[in-house]
């Protein structure tokens, strides 16, 4: 059985939305070009060249989805600041019209009872910021730093929550190392550089938060998987140990005042080489809430390359695993597996699930969605994040990725996350049927076994 009432009363219900991927009006009201318009331009590097546009257009919308969120029974909403609205030239000019139109976001939830949560940085660095090294310049920690103070600034007497930056391994692995994602640049080098110092600025921004705002509760949005090694042997289970230390601990354990996992991560120790005096302490900071958010399973065997790690994911395709939309194994058993390990780190005492979703094909028919898939994902999920619980793990809320269907990434169009369904010819929304079981299980009247 499930009931919101397992969860306790101060448990967090919530949603989760981003600037680059909900907003649209990319060239309005004195926004610059961020790293994403730039990737995606004219549809190159998207999947089925599909060009972003008006991506969910929250920028002209966002008072029927806030509505919408709190129809739904949710009392939170996560979304991200485009730093190229607020900071167009990333360093210094506020631009009024983009404290204008978060104030506005910002006033809507408050009167839709709705708390605010902001994530400073969700992947859209200004381009021209991007021009001058992006987050392989250490000037970063500068740049970062401002607009942190800005947001509290502007917006802090009414927020309270903090998420100081979102999946710094998803941006800087596929970003920096990869090259898959904005802004497309490659190397090992390249990456641990930029890697450093977004960690550094997670610290900062959080010791910047606390300083302005002691009262506010910060914490940073992990991305985590559960992995797993292809078989027994002893390389292979190696590989997926290191595997899971790249993914999980990586970005993990230096705030925490532990250090990178060089030990055992030996090649990344090259890390160090970023390194100025002082940086050892200035990576930690002592987060109110760890934000975890897991999408799928990886299973890990012993490789050549690349180099440093030794290991690879033996493609979801080639296993027996029920995958989604994208194409990613969907394991809902990781999740308590995820909670326990993090629990684990005495100095984690709240973890808050700061996204979790899933994408399956979705039809329109007449003026409904039935998307029962996604309605049983959202229960697995809470069946794992209930059994964590009773079991002492400081959960303390789940946010679903998504609210309304959106842009994803390279992925373009098609991946469908949703709880309402978007029209992108005319921007209809319908609420799905996984929507429509969240309003009953968040008003208390939904069980279900
Ligand atoms: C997460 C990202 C989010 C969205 C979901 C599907 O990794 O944080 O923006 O793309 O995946």
């Amino acid at each position: 059985m499930l009931s919101r009432h397992d969860f306790g009363k101060k448990f967090k219900w919530g949603v989760t939305i981003s600037a680059f991927q909900n907003e649209g009006a990319a060239n309005r009201d004195g926004k610059s070009t961020s790293i994403w318009d730039t990737f995606t331009e004219k549809g190159l590097n998207v999947k089925n060249n599909d060009i972003p546009g008006e991506t969910s257009a929250f920028y002209d919308k966002y008072e029927d989805d806030i509505q919408k969120t709190a129809f739904l029974g949710f009392k939170q909403f996560r979304f991200s600041i485009a730093w190229t609205r607020v900071i167009p030239d990333g360093i210094g000019t506020v631009n009024p019209k983009g404290i204008e139109f978060y104030n506005k976001v910002i006033d809507k939830c408050i009167e839709n009872n709705l708390e605010p949560w902001i994530t400073i940085y969700h992947w859209d660095l200004p381009q021209i910021l991007e021009d001058k090294g992006g987050w392989t310049n250490r000037d970063i920690l500068d740049w970062f730093g401002n607009l942190v103070h800005v947001c509290v600034q502007y917006f802090g007497d009414r927020v309270k929550h903090w998420i100081v930056m979102n999946e710094p391994m998803s941006f800087t692995g596929l970003g920096y190392f990869w090259g898959y994602h904005a802004p497309g640049r490659r190397g090992m080098n390249t990456f641990l550089r930029a890697a450093h110092h977004v960690t550094l600025c997670m610290a900062l921004g959080g010791r910047i938060i606390r300083q302005m705002q002691p009262n506010s509760k910060i914490g940073v949005a992990l991305s985590c998987s559960y992995v797993k090694p292809s078989n027994h042997f002893f390389f292979n289970k190696g590989a997926a140990r290191r595997v899971e230390g790249l993914l999980n601990r990586f970005f993990l354990e230096p705030l925490l005042g532990m250090g990178y996992p060089t030990k055992l991560l030996p090649g990344l120790g090259l890390i160090k080489k970023h390194f100025e005096a002082g940086d050892e302490q200035r990576l930690a900071f002592d987060f109110d809430f760890i934000g975890l958010q897991y999408y799928f399973r990886v299973v890990a065997r012993f490789s050549l390359f690349p180099p440093l790690l030794f290991a690879r994911e033996v493609p979801p395709a080639q296993r027996k695993s029920e995958l989604n939309e994208m194409g990613l194994d969907v394991y809902t058993g990781g999740m308590y597996k995820l909670l326990k390990f993090y629990s684990s780190y005495p100095q984690i005492n709240s973890i808050i699930i700061t996204e979790s979703g899933v994408c399956y094909t979705d039809f329109l028919r007449g003026k409904k969605v039935h998307d029962a898939s996604r309605r049983r994902y959202h229960q697995k999920m809470l069946k794992q994040v209930k059994k964590a619980r009773k079991e002492g793990v400081p959960v303390d809320g789940y946010f679903v990725w998504t609210l309304v269907d959106n842009f994803e990434w390279v992925e373009g169009y098609s991946p469908r996350f949703g709880l309402i369904y978007n029209d992108f010819k005319n921007q209809r929304r319908v609420i799905k049927s996984s929507g429509h079981w969240f309003r009953k299980f968040l008003k208390g009247d939904e069980r279900d076994s």
